[in-house]
């Protein structure tokens, strides 16, 4: 008799359940457009490395450091060097003390520490967009998930107006939660002008908001642009946590860091919140590493290198894009009406398909997506998009599937 003989098996994560079908396909040519990962630009199957990573881990390597702990809360460098990407020297959080950044171990895990402040001290739900990641089931298991209108089955579009007019009326105090652009799965974002209405609504209703950064400068290009709303939403007095992932923005899967911050409206609130961020850190995370850290320390404090960076991310955003139109077109070229999908942008192409057309895709033609249809675009190239929009035309066309 063991503690563990009765024990319910737990759902696999839908990600993951794609991803096995991909790796027990036999089949010679097979796709796997299952993981949020940058491959390599054009047709090179290979994960993207980012040069300014490679440079940055030749200088670490010869500085002989050793494996000391970190802080708690991570390096001070590496907080401050992520926060001025966000909010610098001589913003209004900084000057009034009303901001402070400690690293997390991925953006996962920013998330769990936000959840478990926001549970222990705030709050008992939180609101997500109604098409969301799947992680976030997880992640937030802390707080009651509820859903604000974002997605719409019946146009695939965003639903704004029920969006804006359910934010208008949300309890004063609740929290919400926007992936602000690269919106997963949908590839959908909200344009700045539609930031700049929720953003107010939050301001007046006091709402509070959780920014989930993963995927900024996919969208546009540009880091700076794509967290404008973050910056938005501060100017109108919106208090809030923002978890951000370098796991996406360095290609760093492996050796992931993050960053959780805190900003708030009064700087005694954010000292007071600072020691149980300690306390948070030290059982959900224990130390941070070291190695990413300094990485991404050498990036963004080597202007040079910071400059690499940021013009990697705007290759990277073009290449996304090129990828859609290699899409887009084979698919205009088959005759499937496009209108679902031009509006989406950043890492996903979402197809908005039901499990049966999922199973269809991966049985009979070896493409293996994200339940819903979501696609990872980087792993698109010329030489799999007809193989990939032939599968899709039957898929959809198919009676038998819907
Ligand atoms: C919406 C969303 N948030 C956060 C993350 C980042 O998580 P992590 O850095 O833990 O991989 C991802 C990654 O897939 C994501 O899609």
């Amino acid at each position: 008799m063991s503690l563990f003989s009765n024990i319910p098996l737990e759902p696999k994560d839908p990600i993951f359940i794609s991803n096995d079908k991909f790796n027990n396909s036999k089949a010679e040519h097979k796709m796997n457009l299952t993981f949020g990962v940058l491959m390599e630009p054009g047709n090179e199957p290979n994960l993207y490395q980012f040069k300014c990573v490679s440079k940055a881990q030749d200088i670490i390597s010869k500085e002989n450091l050793d494996h000391e702990y970190p802080p708690l809360t991570g390096l001070p460098d590496y907080n401050m060097a992520i926060q001025n990407l966000f909010f610098d020297k001589d913003s209004r959080v900084v000057k009034e003390s009303r901001i402070m950044t400690v690293q997390g171990i991925t953006g996962g895990a920013a998330l769990t520490i936000g959840a478990d402040l926001l549970s222990k001290l705030a709050t008992k739900s939180i609101y997500l967009s109604n098409k969301t990641w799947s992680c976030y089931q997880g992640l937030f298991q802390k707080l009651e998930i509820k859903y604000y209108p974002y997605y719409d089955e019946k146009t695939k579009a965003i639903d704004f107006e029920n969006m804006s007019l359910f934010f208008s009326k949300l309890e004063k105090g609740s929290v919400v939660s926007f992936i602000i652009n690269s919106h997963n799965p949908t590839g959908l974002d909200l344009n700045l002008e539609q930031w700049g209405i929720i953003g107010k609504l939050c301001a007046t209703n006091k709402i509070f908001v959780f920014f989930d950064i993963p995927y900024a400068g996919y969208s546009t290009g540009s880091f700076q642009t794509d967290i404008t709303p973050v910056r938005l939403f501060e100017s109108f007095g919106v208090e809030m946590f923002i978890a951000y992932s370098t796991e996406k923005n360095f290609g760093m899967y492996s050796d992931n860091c993050g960053a959780f911050m805190a900003i708030l409206n009064k700087p005694k609130a954010i000292s007071a919140l600072k020691s149980h961020l300690i306390v948070c850190c030290r059982t959900l995370n224990s130390f941070p590493s070291l190695y990413p850290a300094r990485i991404i320390i050498k990036i963004l404090n080597t202007p040079e290198l910071k400059e690499l960076w940021e013009s990697e991310l705007k290759s990277i955003s073009d290449d996304l894009k090129n990828k859609r139109q290699l899409v887009l077109k084979e698919f205009e070229h088959l005759n499937i009406p496009i209108n679902n999908y031009v509006n989406q942008q950043g890492l996903y192409l979402f197809l908005d398909i039901n499990q049966k057309q999922v199973d269809y895709l991966g049985d009979k033609y070896n493409v293996f997506v994200v339940p819903g249809g979501r696609v990872s675009i980087s792993c698109i190239s010329s030489k799999n998009v007809k193989v990939f929009a032939e599968a899709v035309k039957d898929t959809i066309n198919n009676k038998d599937l819907i």
